[in-house]
């Protein structure tokens, strides 16, 4: 749903088109003069502004100007009643969005709406991006870190491809975001695909669209990733688990920077930045035949190696005190440091789950904890992943064995009795029972 102001001097034209509007769901604002939409316009913000080009007391593009004077940002439309070149050239090279013919054809303003829609909903999910990176969030304190936060302000601005490596949970997602957020792109989107999560179908109608009819269940044209991205920044994440079919596509795109909807023939060119990202060994990969030598070498003109947590010890207090004191903020707690024991507990650990694990570490000793200041080492809870660690009689592995899956089901289900206790099949009673037999006093 979004709010459209439309500008029709001609009455039934202008009820038409609202009701068609209405009828999809959005709100619409219509009026019948240029003076009124300026009006209309000082009082609120339109996702969408449609007008006519020829009205009584002015002009479409007059419209236009007076949005873009007023440093205005909407997605604006204009209607032409004949073809005019010259007018569509204007509002294109004005930043306007687009222009209609009239008589309008509903279905192409239709979709016209729906594809403004999905732009929303990214620049949405890119301004708390935007307000995520404003205060760059990114704690390091070693030498390897530091360099290769350099090594990333200096490359942002090259358009190179760039693969970054490392295990998961080490940050990989967070540096090619900085990437962006240092690059002229800023300004556009940045457009993070997770290649392992589709299958070879659905990932390529999410990277390269489709057209109508193309498959069932394509009952509109839909733009791909690459479409929105372009002049901005794609992000393919886990690269290594894309089919080796697809894999041929991409190497398309990369090479000739154009490429076609599924179902269609238009060749639709772009203007991006690839970075992609996997926790995989893709040298490995190639010689199993199962990724192509040609798409590493063009992904990968410039590495960023992430090394584990564990090589990066000098990391962990820096990062350890930075999540203590946002999820004490969340909490409502007031925690301020670790006991002498509980740091030394951090720095032994080797983190096989990297940053992630920390992170998860320090929040459940926040909630965990009495509220003190201090968080005690008790209060840094490990999970063993396997047995291999566990040790002592039956009952105290078993014991321990219970411990870590509790805690494990509560991490999962954001430390919620509730629906931790569904989660594992268990009523709330016992779970109760089990957490105060465990100390974990909360
Ligand atoms: N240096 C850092 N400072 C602050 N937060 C960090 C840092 N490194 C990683 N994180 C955080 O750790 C979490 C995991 O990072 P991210 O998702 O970028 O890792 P990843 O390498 O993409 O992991 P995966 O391979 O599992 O997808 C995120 O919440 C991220 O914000
Ligand atoms: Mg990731």
């Amino acid at each position: 749903m979004i709010d459209i102001l439309l500008l029709e001097d001609e009455r039934i034209q202008r009820k038409n088109l609202a009701s068609f509007l209405n009828g999809l769901g959005h709100i619409v604002k219509d009026v019948d003069s240029l003076a009124k939409a300026k009006e209309m316009i000082d009082k609120k913000n339109f996702d969408v502004v449609i007008s006519d080009m020829k009205l009584n007391d002015g002009t479409g593009k007059d419209l236009l100007d007076y949005i873009n004077k007023k440093g205005i940002k909407t997605f604006f439309i204009l209607v032409t009643a004949y073809s005019s070149v010259e007018d569509s050239v204007y509002i294109l090279k004005n930043n306007g969005y687009d222009y209609l013919q009239k008589p309008v054809n509903l279905e192409d303003l239709q979709l016209k709406i729906i594809n403004i829609e999905k732009l929303l909903s990214v620049q949405e999910d890119n301004r708390i991006l935007r307000e995520d990176n404003e205060n760059l969030d990114f704690v390091y304190k070693s030498e390897v870190m530091k360099n290769i936060v350099e090594n990333v302000k200096q490359i942002a601005n090259s358009n190179a491809s760039v693969l970054i490596m490392g295990e998961s949970g080490t940050g990989k997602e967070h540096i090619a975001k900085m990437l962006h957020h240092y690059s002229e792109r800023n300004d556009r989107l940045f457009v993070a695909v997770n290649c392992s999560s589709l299958n070879e179908n659905l990932l390529e109608s999410e990277l390269f669209g489709y057209e109508k009819g193309a498959f069932t269940g394509a009952f509109e044209r839909r733009k791909g990733r690459f479409e929105i991205a372009d002049k901005g920044t794609i992000f393919l994440d886990e690269i290594g688990d894309i089919s080796l079919n697809t894999q041929v596509k991409l190497l398309r795109v990369l090479q000739e920077k154009e490429f076609e909807r599924v179902g269609g023939n238009e060749k639709i060119k772009v203007n991006l930045r690839v970075v992609s990202a996997t926790n995989q060994d893709l040298l490995k990969l190639i010689e199993e035949k199962k990724f192509r030598e040609d798409l590493y070498f063009r992904l990968n003109v410039i590495t960023v190696k992430i090394p584990p947590l564990r090589e990066r010890k000098e990391d962990i207090e820096k990062l350890s005190q930075f999540y203590l004191e946002k999820y004490s903020k969340e909490n409502n707690k007031r925690f301020n440091g670790f006991s002498k024991k509980a740091m030394e507990k951090l720095l032994k650990y080797d983190y096989p789950g990297n940053v992630r694990e920390l992170q998860n570490i320090i929040q459940r000793a926040v909630i965990l904890s009495k509220n003190d200041n201090i968080i005690e080492s008790d209060g840094i809870i490990i999970e063993k992943k396997d047995g291999k660690d566990y040790s002592g009689s039956f009952d105290e592995i078993v014991s321990q064995f219970e411990k870590d899956l509790i805690l494990n089901a509560l991490t999962k289900n954001n430390y919620s009795i509730k629906q931790t206790a569904t989660f594992l099949k268990i009523t709330e009673r016992v779970l109760r029972y089990k957490i105060k037999k465990y100390n974990l006093n909360f």
